[in-house]
């Protein structure tokens, strides 16, 4: 069976990383790998990690890319594509503009898509923006659907979905997280090297969403700065995202503080450990809600709805919302109030168990056999 895998963006190459190395690594497979590269830095630091050599990469990012310009010129790049490889399958991942895009290519050449992480959810389709609807139009372009969790495929069966073209897998993040927290590691990163974890306390910050720009994530970054002026044993770490629009708010917002460093986006390795050295988190990402309950860190999300709410569930996360004095008073409370700090630091696993990508190539091998 010949395989192509599409991917584009960081959260998309880390999650499929683990499966595209089992697929390489299968003598009943031919893997092709092809990335669009909507992003470039972060997408490269992220194949460099897991020693990942595209066969086709389609160099699209642009700086300050509009959605209309990420879906034509993956459209476009991946017609060639797969014109030239005639896959049996194409592989997609998530959420992102690539992800709906390259489904939609295959679908025009009425090539069967799997989709990875498929089944998530908030019936809000302008949050999150675009993503939402992103993941809508790519379940109805796709022929097998590899939800990770029961939830995830009760959605999907609401949708009409055939019940037999729906496996659950767990989510591949687990795998890619287990692979890389296993490992020793000290940090390199100067700013890093110079933090004294065991007598600060440490919020790790991520903030990149689109539907965030603007209003939302000056209420969002002023709590931050907030949070970081009245309690003088914290240090705040912002790896952040090469988004120029993302890049000069926070500047403006956060840049200046002693207490608050903002950084380049960091590698996955290092970026892990850091989430595990932290006393919690505040991030508006999709896959940090899906990491940090098997980390054990508490994570107040900036976001007004998730369609992870089995991170909810696990009591490690919190939708706390946009609005800076609920994020202000949330994380004040963590950082004063022990009792409430220790009921979201408990590790669990809502997940799955790290054999996410497993699953998924014994699907594909059981597809190949019936062909
Ligand atoms: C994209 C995804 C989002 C995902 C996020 C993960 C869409 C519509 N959005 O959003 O779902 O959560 O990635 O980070 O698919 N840039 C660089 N170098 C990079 C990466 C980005 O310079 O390595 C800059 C470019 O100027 C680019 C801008 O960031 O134009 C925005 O990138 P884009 O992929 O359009 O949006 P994200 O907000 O990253
Ligand atoms: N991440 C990383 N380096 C960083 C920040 C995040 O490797 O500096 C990882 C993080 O652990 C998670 C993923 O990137 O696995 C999340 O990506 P992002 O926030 O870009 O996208 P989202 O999860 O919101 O789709």
């Amino acid at each position: 069976m010949k395989v192509m895998s599409v991917f584009g963006t960081r959260p998309e190459a880390i999650k499929m990383a683990p499966l595209v190395k089992k697929l390489n690594g299968d003598p009943d497979f031919e893997s092709v790998l092809c990335v669009t590269a909507q992003h470039r830095e972060m997408l490269d630091q992220v194949l460099s990690l897991f020693e990942l050599t595209p066969d086709y990469d389609l160099n699209i990012m642009k700086p300050n890319q509009t959605l209309s310009m990420i879906t034509a010129n993956v459209l476009r790049g991946m017609e060639e594509v797969l014109v030239k490889e005639r896959p049996d399958i194409v592989l997609v991942h998530g959420d992102t503009s690539t992800t709906f895009s390259s489904a939609l290519a295959a679908f025009y050449q009425q090539i069967p898509v799997g989709h990875v992480e498929a089944g998530l959810r908030t019936y809000d389709m302008y949050s999150p923006f675009p993503e939402e609807m992103n993941r809508v139009l790519t379940s109805h372009l796709s022929a097998v659907h590899f939800a990770p969790t029961e939830r995830n495929r009760q959605n999907l069966l609401r949708e009409g979905v055939d019940i037999s073209k729906i496996v659950i897998t767990g989510n591949t993040v687990i795998d890619a997280l287990l692979e890389v927290a296993g490992k020793p590691y000290a940090f390199t990163d100067d700013t890093l090297r110079k933090i004294d974890f065991e007598n600060r306390r440490v919020i790790t910050v991520t903030c990149h969403r689109r539907e965030n720009l603007g209003e939302y994530m000056e209420h969002i970054f002023s709590a931050i700065r907030d949070i970081a002026e009245d309690f003088k044993d914290v240090e705040v770490i912002y790896p952040v995202h090469l988004n120029p629009k993302v890049r000069e708010e926070a500047n403006r917002i956060l840049g200046g503080h002693e207490r608050i460093h903002l950084i380049d986006p960091l590698q996955y390795q290092p970026f892990v450990n850091l989430m595990a050295k932290s006393y919690f988190i505040i991030t508006d990402s999709g896959g940090m809600q899906e990491e940090a309950p098997s980390l054990g860190k508490p994570v107040l999300v900036v976001r007004k709805e998730t369609e992870r709410p089995e991170a909810l569930e696990a009591g490690t996360v919190k939708l706390v919302g946009v609005d800076r004095d609920n994020i202000y008073n949330t994380a004040a409370e963590l950082l004063s109030d022990k009792d409430a700090y220790a009921g979201m630091s408990e590790a669990s696993n809502p997940y799955g168990d790290g054999r996410a990508s497993e699953r998924i190539v014994e699907t594909l091998r059981n597809l190949s056999k019936n062909k």
